[in-house]
């Protein structure tokens, strides 16, 4: 066996061109087969050997391999004989014999063919398998740093990019694959855009991917969320925060919760301006019965085409649209440390500092980490210096804090500042999230409009009060949120079922 494939190695590369493709062929063979033993043993696991193995050695052995059907083409050319006369030329004449299975060439041919068949069935097996990890979708590609920084610190930090943007199935896998040799395309032509414009429209629909890990009739009661404000003074005093999320999804009682959107006995379609999702036209709630409820925006003039707008089915997305990749408030991401005593929250005047530290832009990643530490311990060596000297180790310790705030959520290659991205699941700052739809302008024919009573998604048990669960107690009439108080305690009370 051995020998005849010495003859016709010998016979193929008689060309230098067929040589070649012998030398490229074996050579990234042997490499493939190498690196890929070094990844079984674990030695190897980054994403760019990866690429090394699944990628470029894959497209070498193929060249290699064409060229030498390329050489024996020419060395025809060259020499003026015809396939028959060249074989007989370059063959003994028992080697290319027809037998009943074949003359041995043919043998050859045959078995080599089938070797390459398997080798290259289990490398495109193992490059799919590869490609599917979030090491690869992440890190191959330097676009993808936010993506994967936000990632990595998200709840989702073991679920893999496919499961949320690939999903199931051969469709799922070949669009997704187009696409990404348009992204590749785009990110080595430098057409893309900075940041990633979202939405992403390529989401598979919610159905087919969140809904595999989490479903509508898994939601139920109430979520207690604590937030921490501290205040902007010398001693940072807390101010807590305390919602009881209404996350239900029951369909039968109204009231019943947030989840209410994507139960299954109706829809929520609504049609928004552009493809922001964020300027509604109209809502309307389609219910399995026929019946719908339509709420129009009042203040929408129908001066823009039917063009402009975009309709959509709700589905998880229009709310957790930053389910993993979660950019952080700066003043959230401040109060976060703080309340995780990351940064020293006894360490006089540091929120003040850390918000003026983070409000600063800089050119560059590595220059913005470096800035934000000096800044912080400069502010104490000039301002406060007795705190300097009395608190040296606490001061690097926020330093480090603070500079890791800008770490995680700042990007100056994509250019991802404080902001870039809205969230649309509550309504801080300027994103309107669930006001979008829950507003006053959004109204019915009778003129009702899609509610938005301040406890219809979350009972308040403290608003930016001196401790975390202040309207649970009983409401002091001295006081000037009496009201106020007296009101949330009992809307609580009754919401919550059994206390
Ligand atoms: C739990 C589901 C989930 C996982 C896991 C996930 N993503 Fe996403 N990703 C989303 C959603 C949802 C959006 C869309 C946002 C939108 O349309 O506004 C998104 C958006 C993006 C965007 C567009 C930019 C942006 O921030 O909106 C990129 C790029 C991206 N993801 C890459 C990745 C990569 C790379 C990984 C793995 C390292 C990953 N995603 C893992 C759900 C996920
Ligand atoms: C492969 C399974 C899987 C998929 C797919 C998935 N998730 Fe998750 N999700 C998880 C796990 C696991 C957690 C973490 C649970 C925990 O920390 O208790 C999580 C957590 C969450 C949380 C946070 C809960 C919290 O504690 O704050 C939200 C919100 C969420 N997922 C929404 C989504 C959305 C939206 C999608 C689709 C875009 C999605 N998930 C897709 C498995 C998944
Ligand atoms: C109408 C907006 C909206 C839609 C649609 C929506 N969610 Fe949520 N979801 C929320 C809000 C708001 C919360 C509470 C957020 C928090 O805890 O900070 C939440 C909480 C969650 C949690 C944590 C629940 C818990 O009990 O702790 C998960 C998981 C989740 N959502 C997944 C999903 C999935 C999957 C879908 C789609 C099938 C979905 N959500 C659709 C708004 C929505
Ligand atoms: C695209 C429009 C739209 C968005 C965005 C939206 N909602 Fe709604 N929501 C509706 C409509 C329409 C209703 C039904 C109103 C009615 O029947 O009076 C509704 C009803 C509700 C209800 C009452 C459900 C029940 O059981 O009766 C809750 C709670 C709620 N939404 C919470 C939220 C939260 C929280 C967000 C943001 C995370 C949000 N919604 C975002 C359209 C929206
Ligand atoms: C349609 C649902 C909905 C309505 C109506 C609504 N909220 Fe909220 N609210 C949310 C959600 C969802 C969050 C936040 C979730 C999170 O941080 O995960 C939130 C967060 C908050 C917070 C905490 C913000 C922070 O981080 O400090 C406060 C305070 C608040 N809401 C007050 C109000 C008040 C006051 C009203 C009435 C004007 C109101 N909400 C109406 C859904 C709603």
């Amino acid at each position: 066996m051995i020998t005849k494939f010495k003859i016709f190695i010998q016979a193929v590369s008689r060309h230098w061109l067929g040589k070649s493709g012998v030398v490229i062929t074996n050579a990234a063979f042997f490499t493939l087969i190498f690196l890929e033993l070094l990844r079984i043993l674990g030695i190897l696991s980054n994403s760019y050997s990866g690429l090394v193995t699944y990628m470029t050695l894959p497209a070498f052995f193929v060249f290699g391999l064409l060229l030498i059907p390329l050489g024996w083409w020419r060395l025809k050319k060259d020499s003026g004989l015809d396939n028959a006369e060249l074989m007989k030329r370059e063959f003994d004449p028992d080697f290319i014999k027809a037998k009943s299975l074949g003359s041995n060439l043919t043998m050859t041919i045959t078995v080599l063919t089938f070797i390459n068949i398997i080798f290259f069935g289990t490398i495109s097996a193992r490059m799919l398998h590869f490609m599917d990890k979030p090491v690869f979708c992440g890190t191959a590609c330097h676009v993808m740093e936010p993506e994967w920084t936000t990632y990595q610190a998200s709840p989702h930090a073991h679920v893999a990019c496919v499961s949320c943007h690939v999903g199931e199935g051969v469709g799922a896998l070949i669009d997704s694959k187009i696409n990404g040799l348009y992204q590749v395309l785009s990110v080595s032509l430098n057409l893309y855009e900075k940041p990633i414009p979202t939405p992403v429209h390529q989401l598979r629909p919610a159905r087919e991917t969140c809904e595999k890990c989490h479903w509508p009739e898994k939601f139920y009661g109430m979520r207690l969320k604590t937030i921490t404000h501290f205040q902007n003074d010398s001693i940072n005093s807390p101010k807590y925060t305390t919602l009881a999320l209404k996350v239900g999804a029951a369909e039968s009682k109204p009231g019943s919760g947030i989840h209410w959107h994507i139960s299954r006995g109706h829809e929520v379609i609504y049609k928004s301006l552009g493809d922001k999702r964020e300027s509604m036209a109209w809502a309307e709630v389609h219910y399995a019965n026929g019946e719908i409820r339509r709420f129009e925006n009042i203040n929408f003039s129908d001066e823009a085409t039917d063009d402009d707008f975009e309709i959509r089915t709700m589905d998880c997305v229009d709310c957790h649209n930053r389910a993993t990749h979660i950019y952080e408030k700066m003043e959230n991401a401040i109060d976060l440390r703080m309340a995780q005593e990351l940064i020293p929250n006894q360490l006089p005047y540091i929120k003040n500092v850390a918000m003026a530290s983070l409000s600063n832009g800089y050119p560059d990643k590595a220059q913005g980490i470096e800035a934000v530490k000096k800044y912080v311990n400069s502010v104490y060596r000039r301002d406060y210096p007795q705190l300097a000297i009395a608190h040296a180790a606490d001061i690097d310790k926020a330093a480090e804090a603070i500079s890791s705030i800008y770490q995680r959520n700042i990007f100056p290659a994509m250019e991802i500042g404080w902001d870039a991205y809205k969230s649309h699941i509550g309504h801080q700052y300027d994103d309107a999230g669930c006001f979008r739809c829950h507003n006053e302008d959004m109204q019915d024919g009778e003129g009702n409009p899609i509610n938005y009573d301040c406890t219809l998604c979350h009972s308040i048990l403290a608003w930016d009060e001196d401790a975390p669960f202040a309207y649970v107690n009983e409401p002091d009439s001295a006081k000037a949120n009496f009201a106020m108080h007296s009101y949330l305690k009992a809307e609580f009370i009754k919401s919550t079922p059994g206390i």
